[in-house]
C-alpha cells in the first residue's frame, strides 16, 4: 500500500461509515435476520473452532474488513515475513519464530543465502538429548545427585511463553521434578523459589538474548552465590547452570561451560522465542516428544495461516475484528479469558506478545500515526474473572471485546466440575451478546427502581474459540494463533511489531537513578522535582 494514510484509503472510509450504522446495531436483530449467522460466521483450523457470529457485524462489515486487509496487502507482508526478509528494519533483522517449528524435511529458509533450518534441528537435538539426560537422571549435579529443582532465570520473553506452556501443560510433565520460573528483580522472586531446595539438586536455566538484562543477570549471580555457598567449589557451577542465548561471550564470562549453552538466532524476537531454546525448561518439563507435538501445533497455524484465503483465516478474522472494534468502535481494551485453570498465564504472554509489538505511535516511516494501534490486553481464567470484573463487561459504559477460549474435555474429569466450568462458559457469551431486556426483567416480577439495575443492554462482542482439549498441538496453534493476529494488525497499522524502543528509556534512568540511590555520600540529582525528592525519601528512610 506504499505507507499512504491509512485513513485515507476507501476501504477505511467505508467503515468509518459503517460503524456509524454498525454502532446501534442489536445482536438479538442481527441473529433473528439471518437464520445462517452462527453456521456462517465460524470456521475451524488445526484443531480449534471460531465462533465469532457474536461480534458487532453484518455480512457486509465483514466484506469491508476483509477489503481492507486485501488493500493492506496482509498476505504479501506474511510471505516476505516467513521468506526471512529483513522485515524489522529498526534493528536490520529478519523475523523468522516460524523457522523454529517448520517441520518440513524438504524446504529450506535462507538469511542472507543461508539455510536457517539445520542449525535450528541441530539446536532442538541437543536440547533433546539434554532434556532425555535430566528426565532420566542421566545428568547428575556436582556431587552425584539427581536433579529434583530446576529454576528458569529470565524475563520477559525469555520468560512469559515457557512459564505459561510450562503451566498449560502441567499434564504432560514429569511430576517429580519442581519447576519454576524467576524474572522479578525484586530479590523476593528468588529467595522464594530457593527456599527449602537442596542445591545439589538444583539447576538453573539462565535465558537471556542478550545475557546482559539487569533482571536477569542479577538474578543468575545472586543464584551462583547460593549454590557455591554451599558446593564451595567453582567446577559445581558447570554442572549447576546451563544458558539459552545468543550471546556466546557474556554466557563464557559467567562461567557457564560453553558445552551447555543452547544457541538461537538475532531472528527470534524475545516474545515470539518460546519455540527456539528459549523453550528449554518447558522442554525438560514435558519431554522432547511433546515439545515436537507443541511445534507441531504452530506449525499447522503457520500454514494455516499462509494458504487459506482471507474469509476462511482464522488469524485474520481475529486480527479485523480487533481492528473493527479498535478503530472504528473506540474500545480501548481487549480481554483474553481462557475457561481452563492451565491456561492461567496466558494472558501474560499474549499481553507481552501483543503490546510490545504493537504499542507504537509513530508508522514505519517515523511518522506519528493519527489511529488507534495495539489496544490493551487483559485477562484471567473464568470463572475467576466473572466473580471479579465481568460485571464491568456485562453492566459497565465500556465496550470490551472478549475471546472466550475453552475445551470440551477437562484433564481432570472430577465429578460435574467441568460441566459447570462449560455452563458458564456459554452462558457468559449468551449473556454478553443477547442481555436481558426491560420488558423481560419486569415479566420476571421485578418492578419499579430495581428495574433499570437488573436490565442488560447486551451486544457485547464475543469470539468463542473451541477445542477439544488443552494438549501440546492445540496450545501451539492457539499461541500461533495470536502470533499471526498481532501480526495482521501490526500490517495493517503500518508499525513495526518486531522492535520495542519503547523500553529503553526506563532502563537508562534505572541505570542513572541507581548509583544515586546507593551512594553513601549525599549526591547532586538531576531529575525532575518529583524524583529527587522521591529519591532523597527512599534514601532518607534506609538510612534510619
Ligand atoms: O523488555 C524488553 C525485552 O528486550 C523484551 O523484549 C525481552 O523479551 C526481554 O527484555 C528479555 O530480554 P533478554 O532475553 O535479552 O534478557
Amino acid at each position: 500500500m506504499n505507507n499512504k494514510p491509512l485513513t485515507d484509503t476507501p476501504e477505511w472510509r467505508q467503515l468509518v461509515r459503517q460503524a456509524s450504522s454498525m454502532k446501534h446495531a442489536s445482536m438479538r436483530e442481527l441473529f433473528a435476520a439471518d437464520a445462517s449467522r452462527a453456521s456462517d460466521l465460524c470456521l475451524e483450523a488445526c484443531g480449534l473452532f471460531l465462533d465469532y457470529s457474536k461480534n458487532l457485524v453484518d455480512r457486509q462489515t465483514m466484506h469491508q474488513l476483509l477489503a481492507l486487509a486485501q488493500t493492506c496487502e496482509v498476505h504479501p507482508a506474511a510471505e516476505r515475513m516467513f521468506g526471512g526478509e529483513r522485515i524489522n528494519q529498526t534493528e536490520n533483522r529478519a523475523v523468522l519464530h516460524t523457522a523454529l517449528r517448520e517441520r518440513r524435511e524438504d524446504v529450506s529458509i535462507c538469511v542472507d543465502g543461508e539455510d536457517v533450518l539445520p542449525a535450528v534441528r541441530e539446536v532442538l537435538d541437543q536440547m533433546g538429548r539434554f532434556s532425555d539426560a535430566v528426565r532420566s537422571g542421566d545428568w547428575v549435579g556436582h556431587t552425584g545427585k539427581r536433579i529434583r529443582n530446576i529454576i528458569n532465570i529470565g524475563i520477559g520473553g525469555s520468560d512469559l511463553g515457557p512459564a505459561m506452556a510450562y503451566e498449560a501443560l502441567k499434564p504432560y510433565s514429569q511430576r517429580d521434578v519442581q519447576v519454576q520460573f524467576v524474572s522479578n528483580v525484586d530479590g523476593t522472586h528468588l529467595a522464594e523459589a530457593l527456599l527449602g531446595l537442596n542445591p545439589e539438586e538444583t539447576l538453573f536455566v539462565v535465558v537471556s538474548k542478550t545475557f546482559t538484562t539487569q533482571e536477569t543477570m542479577t538474578n543468575a549471580q545472586s543464584a551462583r552465590e547460593w549454590l557455591l555457598d554451599t558446593m564451595e567449589d567453582e567446577a559445581s557451577v558447570a554442572r549447576h547452570f546451563v544458558a539459552v542465548s545468543t550471546n556466546k561471550e557474556a554466557v563464557s564470562a559467567f562461567g557457564i561451560d560453553p558445552a551447555n549453552m543452547f544457541v538461537f538466532w538475532d531472528w527470534v524476537g524475545g516474545r515470539y522465542s518460546m519455540c527456539s531454546a528459549v523453550g528449554l525448561t518447558l522442554m525438560l518439563a514435558i519431554g522432547k516428544e511433546n515439545f515436537g507435538r507443541m511445534l507441531d501445533g504452530f506449525h499447522a497455524m503457520d500454514r494455516h495461516f499462509m494458504e487459506a484465503p482471507y474469509d476462511q483465516n482464522m488469524p485474520v478474522l481475529l486480527g479485523l475484528l480487533g481492528i473493527w472494534y479498535n478503530n472504528f468502535l473506540g474500545a480501548q481494551t481487549h480481554a483474553v479469558l481462557p475457561y481452563d485453570q492451565y491456561l492461567a498465564r496466558f494472558a501474560a504472554h499474549l499481553q507481552q506478545m501483543d503490546m510490545e509489538s504493537n504499542g507504537k505511535y509513530v508508522n514505519e516511516d517515523g511518522i506519528t500515526v493519527r489511529w488507534q494501534t495495539g489496544p490493551i490486553i487483559w485477562g484471567e481464567p473464568g470463572t475467576n474473572g466473572q466473580h471479579a470484573f465481568y460485571q464491568l463487561i456485562h453492566q459497565g459504559t465500556k465496550l470490551i471485546p472478549a475471546d472466550f477460549i475453552g475445551f470440551c474435555k477437562s484433564h481432570h474429569p472430577m465429578g460435574d466440575h467441568h460441566d459447570k466450568l462449560l455452563a458458564n462458559f456459554l452462558a457468559q457469551t449468551e449473556a454478553l451478546a443477547f442481555g436481558k431486556t426491560r420488558s423481560e426483567v419486569e415479566r420476571e416480577g421485578v418492578q419499579g427502581p430495581l428495574v433499570p439495575h437488573k436490565v442488560f443492554m447486551g451486544n457485547r462482542p464475543t469470539n468463542t474459540i473451541l477445542a477439544d482439549q488443552l494438549t501440546p498441538e492445540v496450545l501451539g496453534s492457539l499461541t500461533a494463533l495470536y502470533e499471526h493476529k498481532v501480526f495482521v494488525q501490526g500490517v495493517i497499522w503500518q508499525v513495526f511489531s518486531f522492535d520495542q524502543w519503547g523500553v529503553e528509556l526506563g532502563k537508562a534512568l534505572a541505570s542513572k537513578i541507581l548509583p544515586e540511590l546507593v551512594a553513601e555520600d549525599e549526591v547532586e540529582l538531576s531529575h525532575d522535582s518529583s524524583t529527587n525528592a522521591l529519591i532523597r525519601r527512599i534514601r532518607a528512610a534506609r538510612r534510619s
